[in-house]
C-alpha cells in the first residue's frame, strides 16, 4: 500500500500520511486536480520512491537494492508509505535550502521527491488543519544523521512557520538550545562524532496561527559513565574541550584551568582529544552566544561553568593510601579549587572524599575508604554533578522555551509538535547497563511504531469494509514483557536483587535472571545455551534476542549503574554548595528522605511509559534514519551494515505491514480521474457514482477478482505490477491523448483568439463607422440647410437684406471675395475684371483700381531707367499719333533708339561748332529743298536747346527750339514732316521739310526736346509752310497705292503715299 489521497475543498488531491485519520472529501464533480503520483511516474528513474511499489517487497536485497541505487544518486530519502527512510550522506548536499523549504511547503506528499521538509510540512498542516498534536519519531543508529534531522526540522518550522504576535524569540530559543544541549549531551564516540549521549523529546507549541510560541524538553538517561571514562577513541563530552579551547584566558584562570586537555584525566581515557570534524574554539563562541538567547545571566554561566571545571578538577584529585590502607587526598591544589569552585567547605569536601558516613542503629558513623573506594567515591561525585546539572540545565532551557503567554487566550489553544531524537539501538563488543537501557528504548519504540502502523492499517480496511487478513509480523511485545514485566521481568529482577539486604553482586544477579526468566525464548546465557552457542558466551553475560538482533550484555556493573550511588556523606557537602546550580541540584530533602530513591532502570523504565503515553496521545510520523557505513565518509555503501539497520529498525516489517493487503489504495474520484481515460465508457466523463466508473473501468482493464477490491470508497490493489501495467498503459494512452487534447485545445484556443480577434474588429469597425455616418450626416445635414439657405437666398437676392437672404449674400460676397484673388487681371493690359454682385460694385471698383495701381506701381518699380524713357517716349508718341497717322501703329513695336548715328558719324566740324552743347540725337533725314523740293541728304542733331540741319561737315540751319512754333505731318503713311519756325527770325530761311525713315521717333523726340508735343499737327490733305520770306510752299498729300514724292504742276510738293491702315 503506498498512495492515499484525500481530496480537500480546493479539488486538489493530497496525500493522507496517516491514513487512519478520517479523510475529508469534497470532491468537485468535475475538475478533480489529480496529484501526479510522481512516485509511480519516477519508479523507473532512480530505484522507487516508495518502498511499497517495491514488486519484491518481501525480499530484503530488493529493498536493499533500491536504496543503494537511490543513495548512489545522492536521492537520501525514501518512502515506505508515510514512513521516511532516510541514509545519512555524510556530505552537505544542498537541500536544505530556503528554496527547499519554500519547494516543500503546501504541496502534496507525493507532488515532490521523498524529502524531510514533506514529512515537516504534512505534519505542520496536519497539525494546523486538525488541530491535533503530532509527533514526528527520529529513529536510527548512533550517527545515522537524527540529530540533524532534528535539527533541520527545527530550522524548517523556524523559518516558514509565522511569528508570533508576541515572544517572536522563541524561535532563536528552540534553535539555540541545541547547540547548549549539545555541548552538554554530545561526545564523540566510534559511531558519531557529535553523538548524543542521552535522549531527547522536544515540544513545540503553535498557537492557533501555526506560529511557535513555546517550548519544552524531556531528556532521557544521560550516558553519565562518560564523564570518567571513556572508550579509545572517544571524547568526553564536548563542553570540556570547548571550554578549555575556546575560554577566555581570564575565564581559564579564575576557574584553576590549563588550556591543555591532555593535563586533565577525565580527558585523556579515549585519547582523542582533538578531532578533525570538530573545532572546539568556534562551537564555544556559538555556545556562549547560545546561552544568551536562552537567557542565562552572566551568573548563571559563571556558576555553571564553575561546575564544569570543578568536575576535571575531580577528576584530577589523587589519593595516596596510609599506613592503614586509607585513601588520604594527595592533589592540594585540585582540593583548593574544587572547593572554591564548588562552594563548599575544604574540609567537609576532603572529608567526604576519603570517608563513608554509615548510620548504624541511628547512628552516624564515619568509616574511612580504601584507595579503590575512595577512587569510586570521586568519580560516583563527578557523574552525579554533572548529570544533575544536565538535568538542570535542560530544566533552565525549558524555562526559557516555556511560553511566556501562557494566560493568554492562544495559549490554550495550542498545540504541540513532538520531535523524538533518541538513540539508537546499539550493539558493541561490550555491552554493559547502558546498551541493555537503551536497546529496550527501542524495543518499546519499535512496539509503539509496529502498533501504530498496525493499528491505522487496521483500521482503513474496517473503515472501508475490506475484509482485514491478519498480517505476520513479528510483535516484540514478548522481549519488552521480558525486560519491564512486573516481578518477573529483568528490570524487577535488577531492582530486587538492588535493593535486597546481603551480598548482591552483578553474578547474583544474573543467577537469579537465569532462574526466574530461565524458558523465555528470547533469553539466553551461558548455563541456558545450548553446545553450540555457549561458547559465544561468557559466564558474567546474559543474551537477548532483541527484534533488532542477538545482544550480549555483560552483567558487570549493573548493580552498580541501576543502584546509582552516591555516599551520604558527598550528597551532604554537595547540598552546602553555595553555588546556586548545586543548591538546586542537590536538594536537602533528598537527604532526609528515607526512602530509596528509585533505581536507575526503574525511573528509565517509568520515563519510557510516560514517553510512550505522550507519543501515543498524537499523531505520530516517522523518519528512519541510515548510517551507510562505519567510516563517516561519503559515498560508501556498507551493505552488511545497512542490511542490519534495515533489519533492526524493523524496516522490512514496516513494508510488510504496509504490503500486508494491499499495495496501493485510491479513493474512487482519484483513481476514476487518473485512469478513466483508458476504458471508452469512462471516458471523457462518467456520469454515474465514481465506484461504478471505477468497476467498470476495472472490468476494462481485465484486473482479476484476486488483484483488487473495491471498498466504501477506495479501490485497494494488492499488487504493485497491477498499478505499474495500468500506468504503463496510461503512458502509452496519454501520449496519443495528448496529441488528441494538444490539437483540440490549440484548435479551441486559436479560435477563441480568432473570435476575439474578430469580436474586436467588429466592434471597431461598427464603432468607426458609427463614426464615419454620424460625422457624414452632420455634414449632409449642413450641407442641406446651407443649399437650401442659399436657394432661399437666391430667390429672395433682389430683396433688401433679411434674415433669408443674408445668407445667400453674405456668400455671394465673400465667395466673389474669395475667387477675386484667383481672377485678378494677370498684368495693365489684361482688362478682365469679374462681375461684382451688385452690393460690392463700389467695392469692386475700388479694388479693381488698387490693383491696377498695384499693377503698374509693380511694373514701374521693377522696369529701367533706360525703359522708363522709352516708354514716356512711346507715350508721347501715342499721344501725338495715335489715331491720327497712318504709320503710327508700324513704330509701335519698334523700340525708339537713343541715336541712329554714331559719333563717328556725325562730322567733327559740326561737333566742334556745337560747341559744349551734347547731341541728344542724330538721325539721317532728306531735306527737300524748299522751291525745287529736291531731295538732299542731311543729318538731324537735337540738342538740349536747338534743332540741327548738317550737311556732311556743315551746320546748315539751327533751329532753336524757342524758334520752333510746330511740326506738320501728314495723317498718311509717308515719312515726311515740317518743321514751322519763327517767322520774324531772320535768320530763318523758313520752316523745313523733312523726311525721315523714322518718323515717329524722330518726331517724337524732337517735340519732347523743344517741348512741342502739342504742337505737333497732324493734317490731312495738305500742309502749308513758309518757304522764305513772303513765299510759302504747300505739300499735298494723296492716298495712293504706293509712296510718291514729286512737284506737282501747280508748284506744290505732291506726296502720294499708301494707306495702310483704315482709321
Ligand atoms: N542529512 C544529512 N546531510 C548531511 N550530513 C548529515 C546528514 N545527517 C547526518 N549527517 C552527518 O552525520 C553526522 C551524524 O549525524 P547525527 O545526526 O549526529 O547522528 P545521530 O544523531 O543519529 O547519532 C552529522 O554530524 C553530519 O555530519
Ligand atoms: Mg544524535
Amino acid at each position: 500500500m503506498a498512495l492515499q489521497v484525500e481530496l480537500v475543498p480546493t479539488g486538489e488531491i493530497i496525500r493522507v500520511v496517516h491514513p487512519h485519520r478520517p479523510c475529508k472529501l469534497a470532491l468537485g464533480s468535475d475538475g478533480v486536480r489529480v496529484t501526479m503520483e510522481s512516485a509511480l511516474t519516477a519508479r523507473d528513474r532512480v530505484g522507487v520512491q516508495d518502498f511499497v511499489l517495491l514488486e519484491n517487497f518481501t525480499s530484503e536485497a530488493a529493498f536493499i537494492e533500491n536504496l543503494r541505487r537511490r543513495f548512489r544518486e545522492n536521492l537520501i530519502y525514501t518512502y515506505i508509505g508515510p514512513v521516511l527512510v532516510s541514509v545519512n550522506p555524510y556530505r552537505d548536499l544542498q537541500i536544505y535550502s530556503r528554496q527547499h523549504m519554500e519547494r516543500y511547503r503546501g504541496v502534496s506528499f507525493y507532488e515532490v521527491p521523498p524529502h524531510l521538509f514533506a514529512v515537516a510540512d504534512t505534519v505542520y498542516r496536519a497539525l494546523r488543519t486538525e488541530r491535533r498534536d503530532q509527533a514526528v519519531m527520529i529513529s536510527g543508529e548512533s550517527g545515522a544523521g537524527k540529530t540533524e534531522a532534528t535539527k533541520r526540522l527545527l530550522q524548517f518550522y523556524a523559518e516558514t512557520c509565522p511569528a508570533p504576535e508576541r515572544g517572536g524569540a522563541v524561535r532563536d530559543r528552540l534553535l539555540q538550545s541545541n547547540p547548549v544541549l549539545e555541548a552538554f549531551g554530545n561526545a564523540k564516540t566510534l559511531r558519531n562524532d557529535n553523538s548524543s549521549r542521552f535522549g531527547k523529546y522536544m515540544d513545540v507549541q503553535f498557537d492557533f496561527k501555526g506560529a511557535p510560541v513555546g517550548g519544552h524538553i524531556l531528556s532521557y538517561l544521560l550516558e553519565k559513565s562518560r564523564v570518567v571514562h571513556q572508550n579509545h577513541g572517544e571524547r568526553n563530552f564536548h563542553v570540556f574541550y570547548q571550554l578549555l579551547e575556546g575560554g577566555e584566558e581570564e575565564t581559564l584562570r579564575r576557574l584553576g584551568l590549563e588550556r591543555n586537555p591532555q593535563s586533565y584525566l577525565y580527558l585523556v581515557k579515549g585519547q582523542c582529544a582533538k578531532v578533525s570534524s570538530i573545532n572546539d574554539k568556534s562551537d564555544w563562541k556559538v555556545v556562549r552566544k547560545a546561552l544568551t538567547v536562552i537567557d542565562f545571566t552572566e551568573d548563571e554561566v559563571e556558576d555553571l561553568l564553575s561546575i564544569v571545571a570543578s568536575v576535571l578538577h575531580l577528576g584530577n584529585i589523587h589519593f595516596a593510601a596510609d599506613e592503614e590502607s586509607n585513601a588520604q587526598v594527595t592533589t592540594e591544589n585540585q582540593l583548593k579549587y574544587l572547593t572554591r569552585l564548588l562552594s563548599v567547605e575544604g574540609s567537609t569536601l576532603r572529608e567526604a572524599l576519603t570517608h563513608r558516613k554509615i548510620i548504624a542503629k541511628g547512628e552516624e558513623l564515619l568509616s574511612p575508604l580504601n584507595l579503590e573506594q575512595a577512587a569510586y567515591a570521586r568519580d560516583a561525585l563527578a557523574k552525579a554533578v554533572y548529570s544533575r546539572t544536565f538535568t538542570w540545565l535542560v530544566g533552565k532551557i525549558n524555562r526559557s522555551l516555556a511560553s511566556k503567554d501562557a494566560e493568554s487566550p492562544s495559549w490554550r489553544s495550542t498545540t504541540v509538535l513532538g520531535l523524538l531524537d533518541i538513540y539508537g539501538f546499539e550493539v558493541f563488543q561490550h555491552n554493559s547497563f547502558e546498551q541493555f537501557c537503551i536497546n529496550y528504548c527501542n524495543e518499546k519504540l519499535q512496539q509503539l511504531f509496529i502498533e501504530l502502523t498496525l493499528k491505522s492499517e487496521q483500521e482503513e480496511y474496517e473503515a472501508e469494509g475490506i475484509a482485514w487478513e491478519p498480517v505476520q509480523y513479528f510483535n516484540n511485545k514478548i522481549i519488552c514483557d521480558l525486560v519491564e514485566e512486573k516481578f518477573k521481568g529483568i528490570i524487577s529482577i535488577l531492582d530486587e536483587e538492588c535493593l535486597r539486604p546481603g551480598e548482591a553482586t552483578d553474578l547474583t544477579f544474573l543467577e537469579k535472571l537465569e532462574d526466574t526468566v530461565k524458558h523465555h525464548p528470547h533469553f539466553l546465557t551461558h548455563k541456558l545455551a545450548d553446545q553450540r552457542t555457549r561458547k559465544s558466551l561468557g559466564r558474567g553475560e546474559f543474551r537477548l534476542l532483541h527484534y533488532a538482533g542477538e545482544v550480549t550484555y555483560s552483567v558487570t556493573g549493573f548493580l552498580d549503574k541501576n543502584n546509582d550511588l552516591l555516599f551520604r556523606n558527598l550528597k551532604e557537602t554537595m547540598c552546602s554548595s553555595k553555588n546556586p546550580i548545586m543548591s538546586q541540584c542537590f536538594d536537602r530533602s533528598e537527604l532526609s528522605d528515607k526512602k530509596r530513591p528509585e533505581t536507575v532502570a526503574t525511573q528509565f523504565k517509568m520515563s519510557l511509559l510516560q514517553l510512550v503515553e505522550i507519543l501515543q496521545s498524537k499523531e505520530p510520523a516517522y523518519v528512519r534514519c541510515i548510517k551507510p557505513n562505519d567510516a563517516k565518509q561519503p559515498g560508501r555503501f556498507d551493505e552488511v551494515l545497512i542490511r542490519h539497520q534495515v533489519k533492526y529498525l524493523g524496516l522490512m516489517e514496516n513494508l510488510r505491514v504496509r504490503r500486508a493487503g494491499f499495495a496501493y489504495r485510491r479513493k474512487y474520484e482519484a483513481f476514476l480521474q487518473r485512469y478513466k481515460s483508458l476504458c471508452p465508457e469512462t471516458w471523457p466523463t462518467w456520469a454515474g457514482r465514481p465506484q461504478d466508473g471505477v468497476a467498470v473501468l476495472v472490468r476494462h482493464l481485465g484486473y482479476k477478482p484476486e488483484e483488487y477490491k473495491m471498498g466504501r470508497t477506495k479501490i485497494f490493489i494488492r499488487f504493485p505490477k497491477t498499478l505499474f501495467a495500468t500506468e504503463d498503459a496510461l503512458e502509452v494512452r496519454r501520449q496519443s491523448l495528448a496529441t488528441k487534447i494538444q490539437a483540440a485545445w490549440r484548435g479551441f484556443h486559436w479560435r477563441q483568439k480568432f473570435l476575439r480577434v474578430k469580436r474586436s474588429a467588429i466592434c471597431i469597425q461598427s464603432w468607426w463607422r458609427g463614426t464615419l455616418g454620424r460625422r457624414k450626416a452632420t455634414k449632409r445635414k449642413w450641407a442641406a440647410q446651407t443649399i437650401r439657405r442659399l436657394i432661399r437666398g437666391f430667390i429672395l437676392r433682389h430683396a433688401p437684406r433679411c434674415p433669408e437672404n443674408a445668407f445667400f449674400l453674405d456668400h455671394v460676397r465673400t465667395s466673389f471675395l474669395l475667387n477675386l484673388r484667383r481672377q485678378l487681371p494677370r498684368n495693365v493690359l489684361d482688362t478682365s475684371w469679374p462681375t461684382p454682385p451688385p452690393a460690392l460694385r463700389e467695392a469692386s471698383e475700388l479694388l479693381r483700381e488698387l490693383c491696377i495701381k498695384n499693377m503698374v506701381w509693380k511694373y514701374c518699380r521693377s522696369i529701367s531707367p533706360e525703359w522708363k524713357q522709352q516708354l514716356q517716349q512711346k507715350a508721347v508718341a501715342s499721344e501725338i499719333f495715335k489715331g491720327k497717322k497712318d504709320n503710327y501703329p508700324q513704330s509701335v513695336p519698334r523700340l525708339f533708339i537713343s541715336t541712329r548715328l554714331g559719333a563717328d558719324e556725325i562730322s567733327s566740324r559740326v561737333l566742334q561748332a556745337l560747341g559744349s552743347e551734347p547731341i541728344q540725337y542724330a538721325v539721317p533725314v532728306v531735306k527737300y529743298d524748299r522751291k525745287g523740293y529736291k531731295p538732299r541728304s542731311r543729318q538731324l542733331l537735337l540738342t538740349p536747346n536747338a534743332v540741327v540741319i548738317v550737311e556732311d561737315a556743315k551746320v546748315k540751319q539751327r533751329i532753336d527750339y524757342a524758334n520752333l512754333t510746330g511740326i506738320s505731318v501728314s495723317s498718311l503713311s509717308d515719312s515726311l514732316f515740317v518743321l514751322h519756325v519763327q517767322r520774324e527770325d531772320n535768320k530763318q530761311k523758313g520752316d523745313v521739310v523733312l523726311q525721315s525713315d523714322h518718323v515717329i521717333e524722330t518726331l517724337t523726340k524732337t517735340a519732347i526736346s523743344a517741348d512741342r508735343v502739342n504742337n505737333v499737327n497732324i493734317n490731312q490733305g495738305s500742309i502749308t509752310f513758309a518757304g522764305g520770306p513772303g513765299r510759302d510752299g504747300t505739300i499735298d498729300f494723296t492716298p495712293g497705292s504706293e509712296l510718291l514724292i514729286t512737284k506737282a504742276k501747280n508748284g506744290h510738293l505732291a506726296v502720294v503715299a499708301p494707306r495702310l491702315n483704315s482709321r
